[in-house]
């Protein structure tokens, strides 16, 4: 039986930090405002020049540099993004080359704030074929050139912050399919579901091939179809209600308890939206990762920074039993259960 584990995790962050106060100076809004709503204290910005391939691909050598690898040592790659350097090819194709891997598969996950957990159930399912041995999974995300800083999209521009995570896993071997009893380290089980009556909720239209007679908005102002548009409550009632579901269903159908978990990995959305599912489960404030005050809504690089951040904090041992909790654009949602 092969199944794949976490060997190690790596980062990217911008240096530069975007405070509430330098967003106020482009907006109506407030340090107040902002915290309150989001639990957001700053975020970063990536400089001029960089792309979001430059992001992951510096992510996947840290941690490729933390399990003793390099990249001819991969025989796949799993990335994914909202916001590619390019409308295609994805970021796969430039992670692979910019880490002289050998001419390996390179798979582009769309799955929004849902591509990381969704990125590992694929590598753990590849892995289960017993094909792939080693496998790259890449969250990147610069979102500051997509968001425009300006009044009518301040609820959406406020939340969201550049930056990638890496993770890279390995073959485990086992003789029997894991669980959270027998499992001294790995990926146990998985839970993923799509709601697309939603996609309008969460969505950028433009660039695009909805129907209109461009791909792309001509002119110089910047049409409304080209900025993200979020229904912001209703984001987040399916927040909280999908992803208290899916916690729910992983644990039930591994017969464990809340407070069997040694921790809690959510998308980092909402501080609020990470309140709510911390309370419905009854857990501890120290059992439940949140850095979104430092780094805002990175979508699919949330998991892996939160995974650096604890790991760094000790939280993240061997031994340790998590979940991770995502829910995204689509909608999207998806919860893993694994060993550390
Ligand atoms: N600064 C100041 N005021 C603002 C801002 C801002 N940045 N944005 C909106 N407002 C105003 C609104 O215009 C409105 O003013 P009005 O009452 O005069 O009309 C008022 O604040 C309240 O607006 P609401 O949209 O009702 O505010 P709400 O309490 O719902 O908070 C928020 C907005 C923070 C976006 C919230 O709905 C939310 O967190 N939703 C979840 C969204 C989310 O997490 N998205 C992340 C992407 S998806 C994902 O990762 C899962």
């Amino acid at each position: 039986m092969f199944f794949a584990q976490i060997r190690a995790v790596g980062c990217a962050l911008p240096p530069y930090i975007v405070t509430n106060d330098e967003l106020a100076t482009h907006m109506d809004t407030s340090d107040t405002w902002i915290r309150e709503r989001s639990g957001i204290v700053e975020r970063r910005r990536v400089a001029d020049g960089v792309g979001t391939s430059h992001l992951a691909i510096e992510a996947s050598q840290q941690a490729l540099q933390q399990a003793g690898l390099k990249g001819e040592d991969l025989d796949l790659i799993l990335a994914s993004t909202l916001s590619p350097d390019y409308y295609f090819p994805g970021i796969g194709v430039q992670i692979q080359h910019g880490l002289g891997c050998r001419n390996i598969p390179a798979i582009d996950l769309r799955a929004q704030c849902s591509g990381f957990s969704w990125g590992l159930a694929t590598a753990d399912a590849f892995m289960r074929t017993g094909r792939y041995k080693r496998v790259l999974l890449v969250g990147a995300e610069i979102h500051s050139r997509i968001l425009e800083l300006s009044n009518r999209n301040r609820n959406f521009s406020v939340l969201f912050g550049d930056g990638a995570g890496a993770a890279i896993l390995e073959t485990q071997t086992g003789e029997e399919v894991p669980t959270a009893q027998n499992c001294i380290r790995g990926l146990i089980d998985h839970e993923m579901g799509t709601d697309g009556s939603c996609a309008e909720m969460l969505y950028l239209r433009r660039p695009g091939n909805a129907g209109e007679p461009t791909f792309q908005d001509l002119g110089e102002v910047r049409s409304e179809a080209s900025l993200a548009h979020m229904d912001g409550q209703q984001v987040f009632k399916h927040a909280v209600t999908r992803m208290c579901a899916v916690m729910e269903t992983l644990l039930t159908r591994n017969g464990l308890r809340p407070a069997d978990l040694d921790l809690v990995i959510p998308h980092q959305a909402n501080l609020r939206i990470t309140e709510m599912l911390r309370r419905k489960f009854d857990l501890p404030e120290e059992k439940v990762v949140s850095n979104i005050h430092k780094y805002g809504n990175t979508t699919a690089a949330t998991l892996p920074l939160c995974m650096v951040d604890a790991q760094a904090d000790g939280r993240l041992a061997p031994g340790k039993l998590v979940a991770t909790v995502t829910f995204g654009a689509g909608f999207t949602w998806g919860a893993n259960l694994l060993r550390w």
